[in-house]
């Protein structure tokens, strides 16, 4: 895991926003899901797994599902939560992970390349693990959201940056790697992967009204995150 951003530290908090909040079961994990399609017998791999909800989600609809995260704070609430329906490891994508080649069917890595600065290895172990055809789902901030809040800043610039969040109360701060589209697609391109799908989706229609601003209420989308399916 990056030195800046450790999750150790404030997992219980971020586990429970991440189960209710808007931008995370209202947008990524719906948007995630949706692109996952039928799971049923599928092998996955939940690549960053945090507390496990998406891998919930996955096991519910008929997936067996494999995850990893370099929190042992993250991974205790994931094996609270999934028991031993799901194969847990603790794993740094930025390291050789801990799976055989050709293992699986899809991958998804929700909300966690962002964290890392090169995409070179995690990508190409990524692809190493994933059967011949298998696809890589990814969620990562949008690249133009580091321009869009903070002025000034250079869009095509690879730039660190450090965000200071509340997360169900508690303080956190999150340090991630913003890069330009290009930068993005290069990296998939150099591993290998070709797009099949880039998704700017809308947010839940489910949503209760509360979660929603007030300066979103008139608009079903909003810049936040990318998604891409890769194969
Ligand atoms: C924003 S949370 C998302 C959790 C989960 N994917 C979800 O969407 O509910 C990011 C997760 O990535 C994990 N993470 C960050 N850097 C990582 C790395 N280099 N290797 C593995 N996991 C990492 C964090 O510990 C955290 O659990």
């Amino acid at each position: 895991m990056s030195q800046d951003t450790n999750y150790d530290t404030f997992a219980e908090a971020y586990n429970a926003e991440n189960e209710t909040s808007l931008l995370n079961a209202y947008y990524e994990r719906p948007a995630m899901l949706k692109l996952a399609g039928q799971v049923q017998g599928k092998t996955i791999l939940d690549v960053g797994c945090g507390g496990g909800v998406l891998s919930e989600e996955l096991l519910r609809r008929g997936a067996t599902v494999h995850g990893f995260d370099a929190s042992q704070a993250m991974l205790d609430i994931a094996r609270r939560r999934l028991g031993a329906q799901a194969q847990l490891k603790c794993a740094d994508l930025s390291e050789p992970l801990p799976y055989a080649e050709n293992s699986f069917d899809d991958a998804c890595a929700s909300l966690v390349l962002h964290y890392l600065q090169d995409w070179s290895a995690p990508l190409a172990e990524l692809r190493r693990v994933l059967k011949p055809g298998g696809r890589l789902l990814i969620s990562v901030n949008h690249p133009f959201l580091y321009p869009l809040t903070h002025q000034g800043v250079q869009y095509f610039k690879t730039t660190k940056y450090t965000d200071e969040l509340e997360f169900d109360g508690q303080q956190g701060s999150l340090t991630y790697w913003h890069r330009p589209l290009h930068a993005m697609s290069d990296a998939f391109a150099r591993a290998g992967f070709s797009i099949e799908l880039i998704s700017e989706p809308p947010y839940s229609k489910e949503a209760p009204n509360e979660l929603v601003p007030e300066n979103l209420k008139d608009r079903d989308a909003f810049v936040s995150f990318i998604f891409f399916v890769l194969r």
